[in-house]
């Protein structure tokens, strides 16, 4: 098995946990001993604590899950740059994988499509996964500039490859992220076609897994995960209490 299918494996699908900038360690410990006792070892689930838990949830729940970070360093190693965390040090703390292109760090952090591009191949450097993120704005969507706002986040961000290494795409409406407000079904599964289209006319394997993200909770998970084209969820918000986390997964496995 190629490290693709190991580590980004369409079956079981893949369920995410994006904890943000959450957690005291306290409550990241009680996070923690939540998901252990509920969760049977099953690697299609990662979770993405901020750097200072990760440790600490790897001792956790490494062997119960996957466990990535929210961000990596465009530099690479290590060296002079305060602040940083290269890929080859979360590779050392044995992390599987990273986020990169989330719209928080596109939008509000000011991420240019070029950042997101040198980030990833960092990631694929360093051999971690890449769950890469995309999504229109509200006002994109409301343009009916979806498709090509798409298409120019995955082709800045994957176009003419020199590395290629894990890959998982997460579509993350912008809209549709902390807002409580989902995207419907039909918008969801139109956005993956024209990411597989995208992903294939670049040269990636247009069956690798395509994720949703953007207010998925206990509540709409199940409609979500009815959406065969889909292969899994990045979960925000409902990935910080272990009961909601856990009810997603075990939508996710029935
Ligand atoms: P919410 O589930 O809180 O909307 O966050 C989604 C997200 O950004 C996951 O990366």
């Amino acid at each position: 098995m190629t490290e693709q299918h190991t580590l980004f494996a369409k079956t079981p699908r893949i369920i995410a946990g994006n904890w943000k900038m959450h957690g005291t360690k306290a409550s990241v410990q009680a996070l923690c001993a939540g998901i252990a006792a509920g969760l049977r070892r099953d690697p299609a689930v990662m979770v993405f604590p901020s750097f200072l838990h990760l440790d600490k949830v790897q001792e956790m729940l490494g062997t119960h899950c996957r466990v990535g970070a929210q961000d990596i360093s465009q530099f690479p190693d290590q060296g002079a740059f305060t602040g940083e965390v290269s890929g080859a040090m979360l590779r050392d703390m044995g992390m599987a994988a990273i986020l990169v292109g989330h719209s928080e760090r596109r939008h509000v952090l000011g991420e240019s499509d070029q950042l997101i591009r040198l980030k990833l191949q960092r990631g694929w450097e360093a051999g971690l996964g890449v769950m890469l993120c995309v999504g229109e704005t509200a006002s994109e969507r409301d343009l009916g500039a979806t498709q090509e706002r798409l298409r120019h986040q995955l082709r800045s961000a994957l176009g003419q490859d020199k590395l290629k290494g894990p890959l998982a795409v997460a579509y993350e409406p912008v809209w549709a992220i902390g807002t409580g407000r989902s995207a419907t079904t039909e918008q969801v599964a139109l956005s993956l076609d024209w990411l597989r289209e995208e992903l294939a006319g670049l040269g990636h394997d247009p069956d690798l897994p395509v994720l949703y993200g953007g207010s998925v909770n206990m509540r709409n998970a199940e409609e979500l995960l009815a959406i065969d084209t889909m292969d899994g969820l990045l979960v925000g918000g409902a990935s910080l209490q272990a009961e909601s986390f856990l009810e997603i997964v075990a939508q996710a496995r029935r």
